[in-house]
C-alpha cells in the first residue's frame, strides 16, 4: 500500500575535539575509573571547547546529515532542534541553525524533553510531514551538557558529555513499510524532580546545574523504556523480534542491558555508544545512530527501533524503517 512517509534519507553527527577521560575525572572528584566503568560502561566523553556553542554542533551534525541524504540545506522547510541546553534562553537555538545553514524558508524552533528530546522532535516532524506542512525536515539533537553539570558533583559529572546529531525526514509517498512507521511519547511531570536543572529565567534568573536522583531514574528507566518499545512495536503491528537493530538512548550500559534482557533482545542488536560519549541527552540517540549507520551494521531496508527516557520524566519510542 502507498502512503505518505517520512523517510530517512540521512544521518550525521558531530563530536567536539577534547576528550575527557575517567581517569582525568579521578583527580578532580572522588571517583575511580573502576567505579565508573563497572556502574555506567563510560570510558571517556567529549567536552566542547570554551567558546564552542550547542548551535556550533548541531550546524556541523546538520550539514553531515544533509550531505549523507544528498539533499540541499535551500530544500529544508523544518528545522527542530531537540536541546536542553540552547546558546541562550531566545531565540531558539534552531533559529542560528537555520541562518548558518542559509535557510530562508519554513520554520524552525527549538524542542525540549531533556534526553528524550531527539524522538519526541522525531515524532513532531513527523506529524508535520504527515500534514503535508511540511517537506524536508532537519531533526537535529544538540548539547552542552559540560555547561550544566556541577563539576564537584561525582553522582553526576561523570556521566554525561557534549555533542550532536541529526536526521534529514522528507515526505514521500511511498511503501507503507518505509519511513517512521510508529511513535510513542509520554510525559509523567510527577516526577519532574528527580532530574532537573535549579535555575532558570523565571524560577532564579540563573543558569543552573544539573541535579539528579540517580538510583531513582534508573529504577524508572528499564521499566518505561520497556514499555515504551513494546508499544511502538503494538502500534506498527510488528513483533519486537523483527527488529534488526535497537538504538538506544545512552545514559548507562546497565540500563541498556537491563531492557535488552527483559526483552529478549539479543545484545548483539544492539547499538552501544555510550563507552565513548557517555550520556549526551538529546544528542544520544541521533549519534548512535550515525555510528550503527556510519560502520555499515544499519543499512537501508533495516527496521530500527529507537527509544529514550529523560527529564520530566519523559520517555518514548520510534520505529523506523531505513
Ligand atoms: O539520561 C537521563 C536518564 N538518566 C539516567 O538514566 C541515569 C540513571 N541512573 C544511573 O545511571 C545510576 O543510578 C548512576 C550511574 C547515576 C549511579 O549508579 P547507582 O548504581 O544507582 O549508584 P547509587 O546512586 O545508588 O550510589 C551508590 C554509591 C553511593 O555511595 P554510598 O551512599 O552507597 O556510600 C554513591 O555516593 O556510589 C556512590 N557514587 C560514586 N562512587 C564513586 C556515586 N557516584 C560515584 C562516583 N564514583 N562517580
Amino acid at each position: 500500500m502507498m502512503a505518505l512517509r517520512s523517510v530517512l534519507l540521512g544521518v550525521g553527527g558531530h563530536l567536539p575535539e577534547r576528550v575527557l577521560t575517567n581517569a582525568e575525572l579521578a583527580e578532580r572528584v572522588d571517583t575511580s575509573d573502576e567505579w565508573i566503568v563497572a556502574r555506567t560502561g563510560i570510558r571517556e566523553r567529549r567536552i566542547a571547547a570554551d567558546g564552542e556553542k550547542t548551535s556550533d554542533l548541531a550546524i556541523k551534525a546538520a550539514r553531515a546529515a544533509l550531505e549523507h541524504a544528498g539533499r540541499d540545506a535551500h530544500d529544508v522547510d523544518l528545522i527542530i532542534v531537540a536541546t536542553a541546553t540552547p546558546d541562550l534562553t531566545f531565540p531558539a537555538t534552531a533559529a542560528r541553525v537555520q541562518a548558518a545553514l542559509g535557510v530562508v524558508k519554513g520554520a524552525a524552533f527549538d524542542l525540549q524533553a531533556v534526553c528524550s528530546g531527539f524522538i519526541f522532535a522525531l515524532a513532531t516532524a513527523d506529524n508535520f510531514l504527515a500534514r503535508e506542512q511540511a517537506k524536508l525536515a532537519l531533526v537535529i539533537g544538540a548539547e552542552t551538557f559540560s555547561r550544566i553539570v556541577d563539576w564537584e558533583d561525582r553522582g553526576t559529572c561523570v556521566l554525561f558529555g557534549d555533542g550532536a546529531g541529526a536526521v534529514v525526514l522528507e515526505a514521500q509517498t511511498c511503501d507503507t513499510q518505509r519511513g517512521v512507521i510508529s511513535t510513542f511519547l509520554r510525559t509523567d511531570g510527577r516526577m519532574h524532580d528527580l532530574l532537573y536543572v535549579d535555575g532558570g529565567p523565571s524560577e532564579t534568573q540563573t543558569t543552573g546545574k544539573l541535579r539528579m536522583i540517580g538510583n531513582a531514574v534508573f529504577r524508572q528507566a528499564v521499566e518505561h523504556i520497556s514499555g515504551a518499545m513494546l508499544e511502538a512495536c503494538a502500534r506498527a503491528g510488528v513483533s519486537i523480534d523483527t527488529v534488526d537493530w535497537f538504538v538506544p538512548h545512552q545514559a548507562n550500559q546497565r540500563i541498556l542491558d537491563g531492557v535488552a534482557r527483559r526483552l529478549g533482545i539479543p545484545v548483539e542488536k544492539v547499538i552501544s555508544t555510550v563507552a565513548v560519549h557517555g550520556n549526551t541527552s538529546a544528542a544520544s540517540v541521533p549519534l548512535a545512530l550515525d555510528a550503527g549507520v556510519s560502520d555499515g551494521r544499519i543499512k537501508k531496508g533495516d527496521l530500527v527501533l529507537m527509544e529514550a527516557l529523560g527529564g520530566g520524566l519523559t520517555w518514548g519510542a520510534a520505529l523506523v524503517r531505513m
